[in-house]
């Protein structure tokens, strides 16, 4: 019986939901602006005129207008640079655009278009340069992510951290790993704890952080995962992480960390992982962990 109700269901919400003419000819001249292998892109062969766009692949539509847009993992050889038909896509509250190839280009500042956007992930392709201020208009996001996997190329040095998160104060997860932040010096903790106290999820590995870890962090007590691997903080881990009773994830690798690791931490009782690995002048003394493969633990 739920299995049947569920299928009734799917089926109802498109029926309800006709594609939006307008947003349809938008989707369709997207299409036309981007150049890619049609075998690495199957998704797109469903953007057909012919077929109410609320059907195509990677298409949510929300009373007709589309509200969630995911481009990802295809080849492009030419992607959203110059497609400004997507930022027109005024009621968009979700674009996933990621790990689309090595096509090397700037995040296009036409972004800041998409002001109803909540969810923005541009993670893992070959963008380069300075990140635009743009985005810092976004003031609806909740999620961000726009991690790249290609070393460092993305840089946050004008506008800086501070400016880019200032105006974003519902972000809940945060992810700038390999993005090059050094020009912040180490006022990073001061720019993320000042602007964003609802964040949970703070991802900036190979950011090029300057420590120590500084104390206004403290604030950010709503911290479940915390991943800031491979940057030069090159001081002790600081105590009031024991603090953040919703903390799952510490991942510290390759940090130079320094002195005793704060043993309160291990008594988190929500942690499942801890990463502590190459930080070969960190000392400490572990508690023996219970035969319980939620916990995993590297140093
Ligand atoms: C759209 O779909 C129709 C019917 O399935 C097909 O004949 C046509 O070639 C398709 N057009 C494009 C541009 O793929
Ligand atoms: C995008 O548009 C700019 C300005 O019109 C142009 O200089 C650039 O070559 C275009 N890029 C691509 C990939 O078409
Ligand atoms: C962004 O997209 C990538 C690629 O699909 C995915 O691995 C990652 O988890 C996404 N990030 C978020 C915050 O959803
Ligand atoms: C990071 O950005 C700064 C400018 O903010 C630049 O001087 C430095 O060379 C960059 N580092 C890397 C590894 O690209
Ligand atoms: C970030 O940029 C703003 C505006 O230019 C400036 O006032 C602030 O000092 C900068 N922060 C850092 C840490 O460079
Ligand atoms: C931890 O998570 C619970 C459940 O999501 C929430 O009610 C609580 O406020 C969180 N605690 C902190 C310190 O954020
Ligand atoms: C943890 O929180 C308690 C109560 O708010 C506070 O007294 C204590 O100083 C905090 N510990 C650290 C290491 O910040």
């Amino acid at each position: 019986m739920t299995v049947k109700l569920v299928h009734l269901f799917v089926h109802a919400v498109p029926i309800l939901s006709h594609c939006n003419e307008d947003e349809q000819s938008l989707l369709l001249r997207l299409k036309q602006s981007l150049v890619y292998k049609s075998s690495a892109s199957p998704g797109l062969e469903s953007w057909n005129s012919s077929i109410d766009c609320c059907f195509w692949d990677g298409v949510t539509c929300t009373g007709g207008h589309v509200v969630a847009l995911d481009i990802s993992g295809l080849s492009f050889s030419r992607g959203i640079v110059n497609s400004s038909s997507l930022f027109e896509l005024q009621y968009l509250q979700s674009l996933k655009y990621a790990g689309n190839g090595f096509h090397l280009s700037q995040i296009p500042s036409a972004i800041g278009k998409l002001t109803n956007l909540r969810y923005l992930n541009l993670s893992s392709n070959a963008f380069f340069g300075q990140v635009p201020i743009e985005i810092s208009c976004l003031t609806s996001l909740v999620i961000l992510d726009i991690s790249g996997d290609y070393g460092g190329r993305l840089i946050l040095e004008n506008p800086n951290l501070s400016m880019l998160v200032q105006n974003l104060p519902k972000l809940t997860e945060l992810y700038l790993d390999g993005v090059n932040i050094s020009s912040q010096g180490t006022n990073w903790c001061q720019a993320i704890s000042s602007s964003l106290q609802n964040l949970r999820v703070l991802s900036m590995s190979r950011c090029h952080l300057l420590g120590p870890i500084d104390q206004s962090l403290a604030k950010l007590s709503s911290l479940s995962v915390i991943r800031l691997d491979s940057n030069d903080i090159v001081a002790p881990v600081p105590g009031f992480l024991a603090n953040f009773s919703n903390l799952t994830f510490l991942s510290l690798s390759f940090c130079g960390l320094r002195g005793t690791f704060p043993k309160e931490i291990f008594q988190v009782s929500t942690l499942q992982t801890i990463d502590l690995s190459d930080n070969r002048e960190l000392q400490g003394s572990f508690p023996e962990f219970p035969q319980n493969d939620l916990f995993s633990f590297w140093f």
